[in-house]
Parts: C-alpha cells; structure tokens; sequence
C-alpha cells in the first residue's frame, strides 16, 4: 500500500509538471487534447513517470502482438496490485498459461452460441425498455445499459436467482477493478466486492459438481476434475467473464448513445435504418472507446521506433488515442456511424489478449442501439452526465435522458 501511495504521488507530480501521460493516469473527462500531445512527441515516448507511451495506431498493434512483451514481468510478477481472487484470470497471465486457460474459454464465444444468446439479448433490452417511464425521465446507465450485459453475463454462467442479488451487487463492484482505484479506501472497498464474486463462484462450482447443468460454471468443474485446471483457476475464469464484461459493455452502450445524441444527423440516421447499429457499435469503439489503455512488459531488450527499451520496461498503448490515429481514420475526431475502414481499431486490443467478448458485446450493442432508436426515437438528455475518471476505462456512471 505504502508503494502504491508513493506511486500516486510521483505521477501527481509529474502531472503537475506537464507530463501528458501522468495528467492521463489521474483520470480525465476528456483525455482526447492529451492523446495529441502525446502524439506530438513522436511514436514512442518515455515518460516522466517511466513508462514508454505510443499513440500510434501500427506500432501500438506491433507491441500488443509481439511476444517480446507480457503481461506480467518475465519472472512472473505483476506490475498492478493484485486482488486475491482474481489473480489466476487469464487477462493478466502470459503464455504458456494462459493459452492453456484461454482454451477453455474459447468455445463459449463460437458462432454457434452467439446464435443462441442473441434472441436472449433481444428480450432482456425489450424488458427493461418496458419497465421505464420515459417521460418522466430516467438514467440511461443505472436503468438500462447497466443491467443489460449482467442479464447475459448471468445466464452464461448459470446464476441461481437465490445468488443474483449479490453476484449483481459484487459484479458491479468488482468491475471497477478495471477502472483502477483512487485511495487505500477504495481498494479496500474493491478488495471486498471481489471475494464476494469469489464466494459466490466457490458455492456454485460445489453445486455444479452435484447437480451439474449446461452452463460454464458446470464445464469448469469437469475440466477441473480431468486435471485440465485448479479450482483457483476456474474461479478466475469466471471472474474474468463477470468483470470484463460488464462495464466494458454498459460503457459501450451508454458512451454510444450519448455520441448520438450529441450529433442529431447521426441518430436519424439510424432511426431511419436500424441495421446502422452495428455501424453505431463499430464507430463508437472507435471514437469514445469503453477501454483506453492496454500496458505490458518487455520481456527482453527490445529495439523499436528507434529506441532501446531495457528488459523490465513498461509499455502503454493508448487504445483510445491510436483509435483517432490520422494515418488510418481519415478526419478522426468525426463520429460518423456510416464510416467504412479497412483497419480495426484497437478497443479490443489485439494479439494473444485480444478480447473474447467481443463477438458478445458487439452483439448485446447493436441490440440496444437497435431497440432504443426504435423503442424511444425522441430521447434526449435531461441533464449533466457524470463520468468515470479513469486512464483505462471510459464511461459514464450517470446519464439522465427523457423521451416522448
Ligand atoms: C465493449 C465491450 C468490451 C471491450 C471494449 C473490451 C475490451 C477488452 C480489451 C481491451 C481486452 C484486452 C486487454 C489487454 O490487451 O490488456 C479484453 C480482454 C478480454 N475481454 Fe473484453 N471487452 C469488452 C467486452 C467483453 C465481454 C462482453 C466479455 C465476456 C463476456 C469480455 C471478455 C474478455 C476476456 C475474457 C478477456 C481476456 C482475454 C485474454 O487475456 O486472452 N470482454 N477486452
């Protein structure tokens, strides 16, 4: 803890002194003036607070691909804090093991199971819509896109209804982990949520191993009795599942609507054409990406962009930067839901990493982006919107919107 109080306090004051990647790791509303400094200072750029930082799209790509770099320091270590329970995740493990846990997690995401999670999606976006009262107002995050990716999240890994208040409860807490945290208070408070999630996982793992069922709590439990994995291992695999896609994905719709709702033409657009929505998905991840920042660690000296990174040397890809890279997106700063570029963005990182849920939250956006324009074509914003301040993720926490 003490580290982590020095640490905040250097890139304090390295803010202060105009570092544009420190000013970015104290959370900013808008991070995107700084992402052109950064830019400024050519491809790949050290830091005051030691860390090399790129805002460029083609080498950002090259890092998150080249097995040069880990995740965690060549002799295993984590470079952020650790929270008990989900240390075995794989987001944060490097081959060989996670590709062996990676594996597992594979086949939920295939084709075929997308077909059947979709009408699934369809429902759960109609209910909520139908629980609202639109004219009288309501909040886009805490009424509808933050209940949406957990109904799905929950289904996948088989939640009784007697567990689903507090998996929601510790779900949502526990993602904040991604978001980073602000005080030893606050870690403290994350700390909490997070075994709680481990709680919740350790009861039905034993329940799934007496009454076994088509879910991915019960497939963990018998790959875990074939020696496939530990238990630690399949809780942190459920883990993962909960907290990486949760906010991404709430984040994902609320940052979305609120774009459109900032550019009117855009909304009408779609609510012309609803099968814009997956335009809408593609270009908000690129244009106000729900995940900012990919970081990792050379595992052995690496020349790159002219540099010498020592082995030990920390790397940050700014996702949300090198999404608005003018090499790639011509007139980046445009949100243009019709756009058509041959090169993805990064907001699902790329290489080994690359994320899984993808496929899922593509799908779970364009539904909402779908239902809302032709459910509630008036919306509007009622009021301020309060956002997230973090380096990492970008979303909103409040979005007050009226329709009819
Ligand atoms: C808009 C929504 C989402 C965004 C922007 C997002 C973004 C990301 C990013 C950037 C990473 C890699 C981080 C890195 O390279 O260090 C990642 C990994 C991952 N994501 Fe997502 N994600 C989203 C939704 C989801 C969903 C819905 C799920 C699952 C239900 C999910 C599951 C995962 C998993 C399991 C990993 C770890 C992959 C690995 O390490 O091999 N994500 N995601």
């Amino acid at each position: 803890m003490e580290s982590y109080l020095q640490s905040s306090r250097f890139i304090w004051s390295m803010g202060a002194l105009g570092d544009p990647y420190a000013l970015l790791l104290r959370g900013q509303a808008n991070p995107y003036p700084l992402y052109e400094e950064v830019r400024k200072r050519g491809p790949l750029h050290l830091s005051r607070v030691d860390t090399w930082v790129t805002a460029d799209h083609a080498l950002g790509n090259r890092i998150l691909r080249d097995g040069r770099f880990g995740t965690r320091t060549v002799a295993g270590e984590r470079v952020a804090p650790q929270f008990s329970s989900l240390d075995d995740s794989f987001l944060k493990l490097d081959p060989p093991d996670h590709t062996r846990m990676r594996r597992l997690a594979i086949p939920l995401f295939s084709p075929r199971h997308m077909g059947t999670y979709r009408p699934h999606v369809e429902e759960v976006c109609a209910e909520l819509l139908d629980r609202l009262d639109p004219v009288s107002g309501f909040d886009l995050v805490k009424d509808f896109s933050k209940h949406l990716p957990i109904a799905l999240i929950r289904g996948l890994l088989g939640i009784p209804d007697e567990y689903r208040e507090k998996f929601d409860h510790c779900c949502h807490g526990a993602a904040q982990v991604l978001e980073g945290f602000v005080s030893p208070e606050h870690l403290g408070e994350l700390q909490l949520t997070v075994d709680g999630l481990y709680e919740v996982f350790a009861d039905l793992m034993e329940l799934r191993a007496k009454e076994p069922g088509d879910d991915v709590i019960s497939r963990l439990v018998a790959a875990e009795r074939e020696g496939v994995l530990t238990t630690s291992e399949a809780i942190g695999i459920c883990g993962i599942l909960a907290v990486a896609g949760t906010e991404t994905t709430t984040n994902l719709v609320a940052n979305g609507t609120m774009a459109l709702l900032n550019h009117p033409e855009q909304w009408d657009m779609l609510r012309a054409d609803p099968e814009l929505a997956s335009g809408v998905v593609e270009e908000t991840l690129r244009w106000d990406s729900p995940a900012q920042l990919a970081t990792r660690v050379a595992h052995e000296d690496v020349e790159l962009a002219g540099h010498t990174l020592p082995a030990g040397s920390l790397v940050a890809v700014l996702l949300g930067a090198a999404n608005r890279d003018p090499e790639v997106f011509p007139d980046p700063d445009r949100f243009d839901i019709t756009r058509n570029t041959k090169t993805e963005h990064l907001s699902f990182s790329g290489g080994p990493h690359y994320c899984l849920g993808a496929p899922l939250a593509r799908m779970e956006a364009a539904a909402a982006f779908r239902a809302l324009a032709a459910r509630l074509p008036d919306l509007r914003q009622t009021g301020p919107e309060e956002r997230w301040m973090s380096a990492s993720a970008r979303g909103l926490r409040q979005f007050p919107v009226a329709a009819g």
